[in-house]
């Protein structure tokens, strides 16, 4: 069973069906997952992801066998932790081990007691009196303001793109005291220059496999414009590491994320699937921007295009607390992935609902140019037809090959041939990649 409708846990989905009847509990009838259960000879049900009862008693009325959660909202929720209550395996953190996601200050507090030397300069405030104190602590030095909580990849503001002066900074961070933050807290952090990667670790709680480095972008429009997003692509190359990066920069971000999960077995809070590691690369070594208690989304298709075998096998592994690094192989390429998106998406809306677009779309024909298609807000109208639901990402590109190049010619060719949504022109640009080099060093 896969929970969850994003294009993660379509391309989950996917290889899932390879080698299981796979059931979902989704949020919409996402395309993609209807096909994959459907073909596979399960089922989708509808339902609120997040309410953990209604899935774990999904999955017991099917005989699920084994659930993959990889969303940050059921996890906050306690699906796993239902699932498991009941007999079911699954593989995703219980709430204690999402914390590490879910509450950014407890994921600070203890990055600061295992890897110091790669903890920004913060201050937490709890309470609006704090905010001015706290932010004077800086000095002149530009500030990150970020909730405590959940608020799908969009609630994190930065001086330079997002906040003119620290005046601004202050009061956002009061705006998410006064609610907005999905938390108790807000944290006001140095902002570290450097460029940003992701490692997306696999692990049992014990063993930690790490796959390629994963670059995702996270701004709506092309050169970084625009407001943040859930991620507008990404990249991984055939290598280790991305092109404005060292294999000091890979080992040093693998030693931390090695350490985290280690400290948070050793709370009691033993760790399942994947945590999405996001660092910033800079000219004296790697800087923690945050933890994801689950695969990202975009980055999770990459890792599921390059994939050589049987996820559900990795599943059954981590399970049973056995996984090693033979059982996750990886193929040796480039991986590109290209979210194409509604003319609204992330845009501001105020209170009126979201635009229903529709839009064309041949899966066959992208398969057949060897692109695999992922839906994620979006939903079957008739035959090549469409339409977006919701506010997040309509559709997913995804390709492989032994270069970059070659990836993002072939998937720009194919996104250039579905009308009405947008997508940037610079994902996976070669050009876009050697500019973050300049930044690893200035910084
Ligand atoms: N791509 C960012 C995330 O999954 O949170």
């Amino acid at each position: 069973m896969i929970v969850g409708h994003g294009g993660r846990e379509s391309a989950l989905a996917s290889r899932m069906a390879e080698h299981s009847e796979l059931y979902a509990f989704a949020g919409h009838l996402n395309p993609s997952l209807v096909r994959y259960a459907r073909a596979s000879g399960g089922k989708i049900q509808i339902g609120d992801v997040c309410d953990a009862q209604a899935v774990a008693e999904f999955a017991r009325a099917n005989e699920i066998d084994m659930a993959m959660v990889s969303a940050d909202e059921p996890l906050e929720s306690g699906v796993v932790d239902a699932l498991l209550a009941q007999g079911t395996r699954a593989v995703g953190p219980t709430r204690a081990g999402a914390e590490i996601e879910w509450n950014k200050t407890f994921a600070r507090s203890l990055l600061l007691e295992v890897a110091p030397e790669a903890t920004p300069l913060l201050r937490v405030a709890r309470r609006a009196e704090e905010v001015d104190e706290a932010i004077a602590s800086f000095g002149s030095t530009p500030v990150v303001v970020k909730p405590s909580g959940l608020t799908g990849g969009k609630g994190v503001k930065v001086m330079g793109p997002h906040l003119a002066s620290h005046s601004e900074a202050r009061d956002y961070a009061l705006s998410l005291l006064a609610g907005d933050g999905g938390g108790e807290s807000v944290l006001i952090e140095e902002k570290i220059v450097g460029a940003e990667f992701t490692i997306q670790a696999i692990s049992d709680g014990r063993t930690v496999v790490f796959p390629n480095s994963t670059y995702d972008y996270p701004y709506r429009f092309d050169g970084d414009e625009g407001p943040g997003t859930g991620g507008m692509g990404s990249l991984s190359m055939a290598e280790a590491t991305l092109p404005f990066m060292s294999a000091e920069h890979y080992a040093q971000a693998c030693s931390i994320v090695e350490r985290v999960i280690a400290r948070l077995s050793a709370e009691g809070r033993r760790f399942s699937g994947v945590m999405n590691s996001g660092f910033f690369a800079t000219a004296s070594g790697v800087q923690v921007i945050e933890f994801n208690a689950r695969f990202g989304d975009p980055e999770c298709m990459n890792i599921m295009a390059l994939f050589d075998g049987d996820w559900t096998r990795v599943m059954e592994r981590i399970c049973a607390g056995e996984l090693t690094r033979e059982d996750v192989r990886l193929r040796d390429e480039a991986s590109l992935v290209l979210y194409l998106v509604s003319p609204d998406y992330a845009l501001p809306r105020g209170a009126a609902a979201p635009t229903p677009y529709e839009f064309e779309l041949d899966v066959a024909a992208m398969e057949r140019a060897g692109c695999n298609v992922f839906f994620s807000s979006a939903v079957h109208v008739a035959d090549n037809t469409y339409r977006t639901v919701g506010t997040s990402r309509a559709v997913a590109l995804v390709t492989t090959a032994p270069g970059l190049r070659e990836a993002h010619a072939r998937i720009v060719e194919l996104a250039s041939s579905v009308g009405m949504l947008q997508w940037r022109r610079d994902v996976g640009d070669e050009r876009y990649l050697q500019g973050l080099s300049g930044l690893v060093r200035s910084a």
